[in-house]
């Protein structure tokens, strides 16, 4: 018998969280006017603000709110030793293939998963007319020259994880941050992978960024710390409003382990797609220091002055990417309803994540509403990102801003010149309420920093097949 799958049953597809992205300009297709370049893609404001957001929790989370984390922004461009050292260079391969008819390349391990650009409905290698080569390692990194003479200057790379310049930069940190282990060292930044087939918009492509965090801890600790950051990065999400059915931890089988690994788990979320890695928590060991150490010839370890103590910290590192993380919030947000009659499309996004905070809509387009919306406008937006729309129908208005996830709108109307109140229209509940204008945004940052959940939480979103 298969195995029992779950699929969601929820509004959300990845063809509609495309265009929706697209309609909006959260993200949309890089180089468009040339035709576009293979799965790179450029982040309008909407979708600046968002993954602004995510990138602040994630910083809030390990900096913020901790005293034994400190932040880091190392260069893209490295030592070509450090790629040798990581083991990048000899092992950051994926086994291709390519097919004879269709001159088209594949990940030989993906194959169940791709479609054959011939024969969809069959995948590569199963239609009578293709022809693959054997599977080749093909190394994912980006290769650029260093200095103005191709020939002459030195290879670089771009760096394919943002966590090598975290080891690199060991002994400083340890210096200068008066921290000793348990630390650890996060830092956010762009990577990069030639991948051999990305898809799925931002789930797999070629730029991408990373969210990584390196905490170096006494060897015998390891397996604790290992255990605790497993649940505080599931807890990350799930504080995030993500449905806790909509996601879980998998710990790897042994022969999925990189050669690095003790134990490595992934957070997966059930995208569109199934059941997809957001993030992975890896227990290092000491295999990183060390090779940096053999390659750089220098020490890579802590001395505790106050016990005679001296070792290699062993590494727990979770990393997740900022750009998957963003496409799991949209496809968890996203929903669609009626609403007199008419579809809406709304993004249930965690207030904290919302690109915008607050709508500022004046009733009508005369009679002084709108001089009197935009002193309420002007109130608000130093204190949260805020809009003002007066184009189109209130009700336009209200559908604009459910689309992008906008928590509140505030209406300004006749009502507002007599009495100095405004409606506050709750996206999640539609409720409206009138409120004084005075102390309007400290009411709406008390809101805005309450616990939340989705609304689609608990709502028979999913269903399980024995298909
Ligand atoms: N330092 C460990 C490391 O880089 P990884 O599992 O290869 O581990 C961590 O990457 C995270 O980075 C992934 O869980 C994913 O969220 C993100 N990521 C990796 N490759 C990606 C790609 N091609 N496109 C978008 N995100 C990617």
């Amino acid at each position: 018998m298969a195995e029992p799958t779950t699929r969601p049953t929820d509004a959300a597809t990845m063809d509609k969280i495309v265009a929706l992205c697209k309609r909006r300009g959260f993200v949309f297709a890089s180089s468009e006017i040339y035709g576009g370049l293979g799965s790179t893609y450029d982040y309008g404001h909407y979708g600046v603000l968002l993954k602004t957001n995510v990138k602040s929790e994630w910083w809030r989370a390990m900096v913020q709110e901790r005293d034994d984390i400190v932040a880091l922004d190392s260069a893209i461009l490295q030592h070509p030793r450090t790629w040798e050292a990581s083991g990048h260079l000899a092992g950051f391969t994926d086994p291709m293939v390519d097919c004879r008819t269709c001159g088209q390349r594949f990940r030989a391990d993906h194959l169940p998963e791709l479609q054959c650009p011939q024969k969809p409905s069959k995948h590569p290698g199963e239609a009578e007319a293709c022809d693959l080569t054997q599977a080749r390692d093909f190394n994912l990194m980006f290769e650029t020259t260093m200095g103005p003479v191709k020939d002459s200057g030195a290879t670089v790379y771009l760096r394919p994880e943002t966590a090598q310049g975290i080891f690199v930069n060991f002994k400083n940190v340890l210096q200068f941050s008066r921290k000793k282990p348990p630390f650890g060292i996060a830092q956010v930044g762009k990577s990069f992978r030639n991948e051999i087939t990305p898809g799925n918009f931002v789930f797999r492509t070629r730029e991408f960024e990373q969210m990584e965090m390196e905490f170096f801890v006494p060897p015998d600790d390891a397996p604790r710390w290992y255990e605790l950051w497993k649940a505080a990065r599931f807890a990350w999400y799930v504080e995030l409003g993500i449905r806790e059915d909509h996601l879980r931890l998998r710990e790897h089988d042994p022969d999925e382990l990189s050669h690095y690994s003790s134990g490595t788990a992934d957070v997966e979320y059930l995208f569109p797609i199934g059941w997809s890695e957001l993030e992975g928590i890896a227990n290092r060991g000491d295999f990183d220091l060390k090779q940096h150490a053999e390659f750089s010839g220098q020490k890579l370890e802590y001395f505790d002055g106050q016990t005679g103590e001296r070792y290699v910290p062993h590494v727990i590192e979770p990393a997740a990417g900022a750009d998957r993380a963003l496409l799991a919030f949209l496809v968890d947000a996203y929903d669609e309803d009626e609403l007199g009659g008419e579809q809406r499309t709304v993004l249930n996004l965690h207030p904290r994540l919302a690109p915008v905070k607050v709508a500022v809509l004046p009733h009508l387009r005369k009679d002084g509403l709108p001089e009197a919306a935009a002193e309420v406008y002007a109130g608000l937006r130093g204190r949260m990102q805020s809009e003002y729309d007066e184009g189109g129908s209130i009700g336009k208005r209200y559908r604009r801003q459910d689309e992008i996830g906008t928590p509140y709108c505030v209406t300004v109307d006749h009502q507002s010149l007599e009495d100095s109140t405004v409606t506050l229209r709750d996206r999640d509940t539609l409720e409206q309420e009138r409120l004084a204008m005075e102390g309007l945004s400290d009411e709406l940052a008390a809101r805005l920093a309450r616990p939340w959940s989705s609304p689609k939480a608990g709502a028979s979103s999913t269903r399980v097949t024995g298909a």
